[in-house]
């Protein structure tokens, strides 16, 4: 795995900020929003596992062969770029920043994301990029407030009624059908919580519900949820 760091910066205290939920719950864009507005980096770890499954969609592996997609995901050099103004990401020297966000790979993504063994591997990255990062991050997937950085300074479980998510999908996903939009969301919800809990807030974990909140207000919200010494 590489790391393209920003400048340093000359303050020390850790400020992790974890921020996990379903699809559509607005997290990407209050994640990336709230390290904006801090001067922090930011990680999409769903974009790392949506990276494997670019590997896995390229080989002529069956979703059956566990043995065979924990493999990909040992062998695959995934490069992470954390500014939060162009977060990118790339597999094996190839920038698959766009390529992630088409359709089919939000069809087959639960395939490697419930994997074990991807698991493991991508989450000792994801652990070493916050350790890159000095510690000045805010992260955001489905487990990084119970199982990848439980330690967060703030930790948020940021939800929305299933409506608004796939409301919210499908403006973004301009010309998707509703069918297709509500499988994305809710059938990946469904696989993706046989492996994390992201139903219900863990204890220490601020549960927001964003169904009637606009944007801004969310990030104002998290950013005020930040201890006055460690901004
Ligand atoms: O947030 P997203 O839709 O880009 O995530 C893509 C997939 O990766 C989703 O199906 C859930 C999975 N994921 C996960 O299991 N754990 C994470 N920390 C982040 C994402």
């Amino acid at each position: 795995m590489n790391f393209v760091e920003q400048p340093a910066t000359d303050q020390h205290t850790d400020l992790v900020i974890a921020i996990d939920g379903p699809s559509g719950s607005g997290k990407s864009s209050t994640a990336r929003g709230v390290a904006q507005k801090l001067g922090l980096s930011y990680l999409d770890t769903g974009a790392m596992y949506r990276a494997i499954t670019v590997a896995f969609l390229r080989s002529d592996l069956q979703a059956s062969d566990a043995a065979g997609i924990a493999a990909l995901a040992d062998n695959a050099e995934l490069t992470v770029t954390d500014d939060p103004e162009a977060p990118a990401i790339s597999l094996d020297g190839e920038d698959v920043t766009f390529i992630i966000r088409e359709p089919q790979i939000s069809q087959h993504v639960s395939v490697v994301a419930t994997n074990p063994h991807v698991r493991e591997v991508l989450t000792d990255q994801m652990r070493a990029l916050v350790e890159a990062a000095d510690r000045r991050i805010v992260v955001e997937g489905r487990d990084i407030t119970t199982v990848v950085w439980p330690d967060a300074q703030v930790r948020v479980l940021l939800v929305a009624d299933a409506e608004a998510r796939i409301a919210r999908r499908q403006a973004e996903l301009d010309g998707v059908d509703t069918a297709q939009v509500t499988d994305q969301v809710v059938r990946r919800d469904r696989d993706d919580a046989t492996v994390s809990e992201f139903g219900t807030p863990a204890e220490g974990v601020h549960l927001v519900d964003s169904t009637h909140m606009g944007l801004a207000q969310v990030i104002d919200l998290i950013c005020a949820m930040v201890p006055d010494d460690m901004e």
